[in-house]
């Protein structure tokens, strides 16, 4: 399995997504500050990912620390949440997996006598917990997802909602790996998704090493090909689910959505149940970050737009839910109208 990230005895350690598919280098983080700075410049990116990698920012934090008493260990724990917090607004995992480690350092100090090494012991098994439970998370969206898939057939997708952007499997990228276990033959289309190529660099990287058939299509060229009658079904990712089934995705999955839905094409979104924000009502109150501009106007560090032209990047928008077909999580698979299915489920596991 494609190593995303990974506690080790020396810190965390990342496989430098910026780098791929040229190269495959590793990173160590040996501070929360580190851990920050990956999260930030993309070295690691992919909400569930981005979730578990802040997890394992507090774990290494905590654990490097030298705080001698439990308040001063608290001040610094509410630092570095609030550091890991500030380093993408869009991804609610990152929120869920940093609440998580709160809950977990607070349920720990109400432990009559607990020691600063016990915290640092139990916080670095919850982080590894959450590890492992994104992994399971990824196969039970892949087993409830498969059947979804054509038997035999073409499946666009956008950005990458992988391995890479998961612990391991991924998301949209593991609904498609288990159908193609249970024997589906499927050719991936993946949208090369400006501007950071998550999908000409990462999806296809990542499909090639399974010997998952995949082209690269320019962003633009999804709906001529959808017009062609050449894609069966479109599977993304999600960074941010709202209560009503408003998905927040890497910019370009909205044109997507409107396309298929025109095209008659089934239009899927595979996310864990962390990136569902039943807090937020709808789409648009979603935060939506805003990158630098260089990346849009440069490509390999050469610049290719006009000096002062103004430009936007926004790194996300908002698919309204009326374009989801269904939402596979690791529960199961969601239908319209979404707020009525996220109860239902809830209430039918709760009831078990
Ligand atoms: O900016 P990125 O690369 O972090 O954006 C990633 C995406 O938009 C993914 O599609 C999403 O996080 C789902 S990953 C399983």
């Amino acid at each position: 399995m494609i190593p995303t990230l990974e506690w080790t005895p020396e810190g965390v350690r990342f496989i430098d997504q910026t780098k791929l598919p040229l190269d495959e280098i590793y990173v160590t983080a040996t501070s929360y500050q580190d851990v920050a700075t990956i999260i930030r410049d993309m070295i690691v990116r992919g909400a569930p990912a981005i979730g578990v990698s802040a997890a394992m920012g507090i774990a290494l934090g905590v654990d490097r620390s030298s705080a001698t008493t439990l308040s001063q260990l608290t001040a610094e724990v509410e630092e570095m949440s609030k550091v890991l917090a500030a380093t993408r607004p869009t991804a609610v995992n990152l929120f869920w997996a940093i609440d998580r480690m709160n809950e977990k350092y607070k349920e720990l100090l109400t432990t009559p006598g607990v020691t600063i090494p016990e915290i640092k012991a139990a916080l670095i098994t919850e982080a590894q917990a959450m590890y492992d439970a994104d992994i399971e998370a990824c196969k039970q969206m892949g087993a409830h997802g498969a059947t979804l898939l054509p038997e035999e057939g073409t499946v666009l997708t956008h950005c990458n909602a992988g391995a890479l952007a998961t612990c391991g499997y991924g998301t949209a990228l593991g609904v498609i790996r288990a159908a193609v276990e249970r024997g589906h033959k499927i050719d991936v289309l993946a949208d090369e998704t400006r501007p950071y190529l998550q999908g000409a660099r990462l999806t296809a990287w990542e499909l090639m090493q399974d010997n998952i058939p995949t082209t690269v299509l320019c962003d633009n060229m999804a709906g001529t090909l959808m017009r062609q009658g050449r894609i069966q079904a479109v599977i993304v990712g999600a960074d941010r689910i709202a209560a009503n089934g408003d998905v927040a995705n890497k910019v370009g999955t909205y044109s997507v959505a409107v396309l298929a839905k025109e095209h008659g094409i089934p239009f899927y979104v595979a996310a864990p149940w962390s990136t569902i924000d039943l807090a937020t009502a709808h789409g648009d109150q979603i935060p939506i970050e805003q990158r630098s501009p260089v990346e849009v106007t440069h490509s390999n560090g050469k610049q290719m737009t006009p000096h002062g032209v103004g430009i936007e990047n926004p790194a996300f928008d908002v698919t309204p839910a009326k374009y989801v077909t269904a939402i596979i999580t690791e529960r199961g698979v969601l239908q319209a109208p979404y707020k009525v299915s996220m109860k239902e489920m809830l209430d039918a596991e709760s009831a078990v």
